[in-house]
């Protein structure tokens, strides 16, 4: 397993340092209980009134391989080509009306929250989970038809640590590029914006 520890400006905690994106993904099960426990994290994620906006709808190939297989066909062929093992995959979606009908305008942010505690609690448990924008979310809507006022977010690769031998040499050379981030003083700002944070 290759280990990519974030080379941060000062200490974080180790689990947010190690979290990263592999595309190496084995065909190796995820159980049924990681699948509770991943999802068991989001659903303890923070919101907005506690509205617990978030929506998930998970593909558990060893479990129902035909909705796995539709969820699959919405990739991109990108995405599809290194996916193309993936035992799980989880569609992200949120409620984006209130109970009264209002727009809840933190409706993502809050299903954004409830997808980095799943992908958090997967590497926690030495799992891989790898977020993708990168499918049609028009195909996704017409697949599975989620109510209209439920936006489709995002997809989640979920599985186990795969051979980067395997890659593709594009695919090699990004799984073993070096992580990389603007400089603090680029995204946050100190009482004024675009005073730098130092
Ligand atoms: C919302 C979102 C969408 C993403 N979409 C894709 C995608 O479609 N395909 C892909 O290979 N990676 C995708 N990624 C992974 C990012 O490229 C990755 O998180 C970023 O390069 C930082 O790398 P790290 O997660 O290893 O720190 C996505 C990540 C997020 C959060």
């Amino acid at each position: 397993m290759t280990e990519k520890i974030a080379p941060t400006e000062v200490a974080i905690d180790p689990l947010l340092a190690g979290r990263w994106s592999p595309r190496a993904i084995s065909n190796k099960a995820v159980s049924r209980e990681q699948l509770h426990s991943v999802l068991e994290a989001a659903r303890w994620a923070p919101s907005s009134y506690n509205m617990q906006p978030w929506r998930f709808l998970t593909f558990d190939r060893n479990h129902d391989e035909a909705a796995f297989q539709k969820a699959f066909a919405t990739l991109v062929p990108f995405n599809q080509g290194w996916n193309a093992n993936v035992p799980v995959l989880i569609c992200v979606l949120a409620k984006t009306l209130t109970p009264k009908g209002d727009v809840n305008r933190v409706a993502p942010y809050d299903a954004g929250a409830a997808g980095l505690s799943l992908t958090l609690q997967a590497h926690a448990l030495g799992l891989v989970a790898h977020q993708m924008a990168g499918f049609d979310t028009n195909a996704f809507r017409e697949a599975f038809s989620p109510p209209d006022d439920v936006e489709v977010i995002a997809m989640i690769a979920l599985g186990h640590h795969g051979d980067p031998a395997l890659l593709d040499e594009v695919l090699l050379e990004r799984e073993n590029a070096p992580r990389s981030r603007a400089p603090i003083g680029e995204i946050a700002f100190d009482g004024a914006w675009g005073k730098a944070f130092k």
